[in-house]
């Protein structure tokens, strides 16, 4: 048995479905432990790119279970979509499960994520509206109404009963909106039910019977450490806990059962949405990093700002995540500049911290301290072994490495599946 946790330590999108995708061959059940369709995922199979939001990247492997976790908030309507996609591709939908106990995204909170984001103005998040943040709020505020809930006809009507006439209340009283109708949420969400009830499962029952048996679980984290709601750059963070931390609580394993954490990141950093983003790159450069990574949002679109490794960040990433191994993405797209840097450390003032501060205004004043090394010229997709990549390029995965105190574990050298080297198998003598 053997478990294995991936988690962002970055601001999302660095690559995690690659990795998931990676490790989900050696796993027998794939677990999504929170966010919701506000995560983007792509996959390259073949010649096939697939996009997933909701659904664990484990769904493309036939025999295995791809779990969506208590700790996820699920729009069903969107889950529906996506499912009825990949089946028309040809993808096998049977290993799919989907915690009872996971929140439901409803109408009222897409709109409230809008309404929510229009009323901060120019201190807007840039939320990618899909209700994620409302929804959350709804379940920490008791408010919610959960995957059990929507799959029980009675259930469904009482706790919208309970809660319609105060989400209603907040729509038009504090944002002058339209309210919403209880009897044409009752008619889609009845049908979205009957559609997910055959999947739907007690997650922690599920995933700590396999881990008895002696089974490999995959837990997937969807965005990353810096747009965690406790350890990210608050206020301009997700509303969910990307850390490893939540790996526990958004499937009912405990931390004690949860053997190793990957990180992933970026071997440069991008951020899309506001907030602080020490290392940005000003100027041409960071259009030129933007093509060749070809950095547009999964889930919006959005051209991703762009800008180089901050150590700092991701050391933080190690502390808060307790990471294992560093799963080191893109590196191919750093080919051809002829330097590249590093951000060792957060200049404020006259100290310079190794460590993020706690405020956003602290970290807005942070000027970046670089450490400049020799780039490559030569492209990475072909290389097979981690000895064979260009001797810079080894050079700066090492000095990563030893500003972070984490181990390489895998290199991403190219976007194909098979343009990646394993230093270290995560789930190879995993502890637990
Ligand atoms: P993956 O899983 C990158 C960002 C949004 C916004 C902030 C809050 O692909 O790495 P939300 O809609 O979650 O309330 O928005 O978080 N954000 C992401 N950025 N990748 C993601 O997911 C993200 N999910 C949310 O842009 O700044
Ligand atoms: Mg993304």
């Amino acid at each position: 048995m053997a478990t294995v946790a991936v988690v962002g330590t970055q601001w999302g999108d660095e690559g995690k479905g690659k990795i998931t995708d990676l490790l989900a061959s050696r796993a027998d059940i794939i677990v999504r432990y929170q966010g919701g369709n506000n995560a983007g995922h792509t996959v390259k199979i073949g010649d096939e790119l697939f996009k997933l939001h909701l659904i664990p990247s484990g769904i493309f492997y036939s025999g295995k279970l791809s779990v969506i976790g208590n700790g996820v908030v699920v729009d069903p309507g969107v889950l529906i979509q996506e499912m009825e996609a990949l089946a028309s591709k040809g993808v096998d939908l049977s290993g799919l499960r989907v915690s009872d106990r996971a929140h439901v995204i409803m109408p009222y909170h897409v709109l409230l994520d809008k309404l929510e984001e229009e009323a901060r103005g120019t201190k807007r998040i840039g939320t990618v509206a899909k209700g994620i943040g409302p929804a959350y709020t709804d379940k920490i505020a008791r408010r919610g109404i959960r995957i059990a809930d929507l799959v029980d006809e009675e259930a469904f009507r009482e706790r919208l009963d309970a809660v319609l006439p105060h989400k209603n209340k907040e729509i038009e009283r504090l944002y002058g909106g339209t309210p919403f109708s209880k009897a044409d949420i009752v008619e889609e969400y009845l049908g979205y039910g009957r559609r997910i009830k055959p999947y739907v499962v007690d997650c922690s029952s599920l995933l700590n019977d396999a881990i008895d048996r002696g089974k490999h679980i995959l837990f997937e984290g969807a965005q990353g450490t810096l747009l965690d709601v406790d350890h990210g750059t608050y206020p301009y963070v997700t509303s969910s806990w990307p850390t490893a931390g939540g790996a526990a609580a958004g499937t009912g394993v405990g931390p004690t059962r949860i053997g190793r954490v990957v990180g992933v990141a970026k071997a440069y950093t991008t951020r899309v949405g506001q907030g602080p983003f020490p290392t940005e790159i000003d100027g041409p450069l960071q259009d030129e990093l933007r093509e060749k990574g070809m950095e547009y949002g999964t889930t919006s679109g959005r051209a991703r700002r762009c800008g180089w490794f901050d150590a700092v960040g991701v050391r933080y990433a190690a502390r808060v995540n307790g990471l294992w191994g560093l799963a080191v993405m893109h590196l191919d797209t750093l080919s051809g500049f002829p330097t590249v840097r590093i951000c060792t450390g957060y200049k404020l003032g006259d100290k310079v911290l190794t460590s993020p501060p706690s405020t956003i205004k602290a970290l807005e004043a942070c000027v970046p301290v670089y450490e400049e090394l020799e780039g490559w010229p030569e492209g990475t997709c072909k290389v097979e072994r981690y000895e064979d990549l260009p001797g810079a390029a080894r050079r700066y995965l090492a000095r990563i490495s030893e500003l972070i105190g984490v181990p390489i574990a895998i290199v991403s050298v190219g976007r194909e599946r098979s343009e990646t080297i394993v230093i270290k198998e995560p789930f190879e003598g995993s502890p637990s």
